[in-house]
């Protein structure tokens, strides 16, 4: 049965101890009392704060990262170790976030030296893909998503295959309140999917979750996941307020076990 997927990612945001603080125990309160069988909720706050968070989040939610270098030590002034990471309690990294490749530069080739050193480690990568408008105008989505996708499964072992998760988040919708069509989105899946199998096998293909970000609220979780087949999301702005990130994960927790039972699973 597979899990299904909630990543607030809070960016740089949360300017402070006090604020990350506060932040944790209104999430705490939110969260108390929830059931989360069917969805891993993972927390993403700046690298700053991620023991704050691992000593604070509740016992259900995972930890997450924003980065990470693809060397274990040595010589990179400003980078962080998977070894650092992972000896904090950080389970999941995202990487290649449309973000870090605008700003930071970051190529593809990059990007895969960073899920490999996170595999080898035993972390697991969120690989964040997705085609600016321009490129979606030119009718270059699918060429775009598996050229970023390609370098990251080449070479990796079923195993660790399957312990990627890819967010499929186009570049416009991210940050501007436009989302795309639950069919728009059902495509990218169906290339993405086509994309695994066609390196590491349909077997692996179907074990691994494909999630949807960019402009995410609770009142488009149908359209952006339920409707287009996603197995859960990447939240960023709405991951500012614990309220939502609590509700959101109630909703597909909700709908995925009422589906479930009336597929008798
Ligand atoms: P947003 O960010 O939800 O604020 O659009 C999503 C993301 O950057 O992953």
């Amino acid at each position: 049965m597979k899990q299904r997927y909630l990543i607030g990612n809070l960016k740089m945001n949360v300017l402070s101890v006090e604020e990350a603080d506060q932040y944790l125990s209104v999430f705490r309160r939110e969260m108390k009392g929830r059931k989360q069988s069917i969805t891993t909720t993972v927390i993403v706050p700046p690298f700053l704060y991620l023991e704050r968070f691992q000593k604070a989040l509740p016992e259900a939610v995972s930890l997450g990262a924003q980065d990470v270098f693809w060397e274990k030590e040595g010589s990179y002034t400003g980078e962080i170790s998977p070894l650092m990471l992972k000896d904090i309690g950080v389970e999941y990294v995202i990487v290649g976030h449309s973000e870090r490749r605008q700003y930071g530069h970051e190529t593809n080739e990059e990007i895969a030296k960073k899920v490999q050193a996170l595999l080898k480690w035993n972390l697991r990568p969120i690989l964040c893909i997705g085609e600016t408008a321009e490129e979606r105008r030119r009718g270059e989505t699918s060429s775009v998503l598996e050229a970023q996708l390609k370098g990251a499964f080449e070479g990796i072992s079923s195993l660790h295959a399957e312990k990627m998760i890819i967010a499929y988040e186009p570049r416009w919708a991210i940050g501007s309140d436009q989302v795309p069509a639950s069919e728009d989105i059902l495509e990218a899946k169906v290339i993405i999917y086509r994309m695994i199998a066609s390196v590491c096998g349909a077997p692996v293909a179907e074990r691994i979750s494909i999630l949807y970000g960019g402009s995410v609220k609770a009142n488009v979780l149908k359209q952006v996941c339920f409707d287009a087949q996603m197995d859960g999301v990447l939240i960023g702005r709405e991951s500012l307020f614990p309220y939502e990130v609590a509700k959101i994960a109630e909703i597909i927790e909700n709908y995925e076990a009422t589906e479930r039972e009336a597929v008798g699973r």
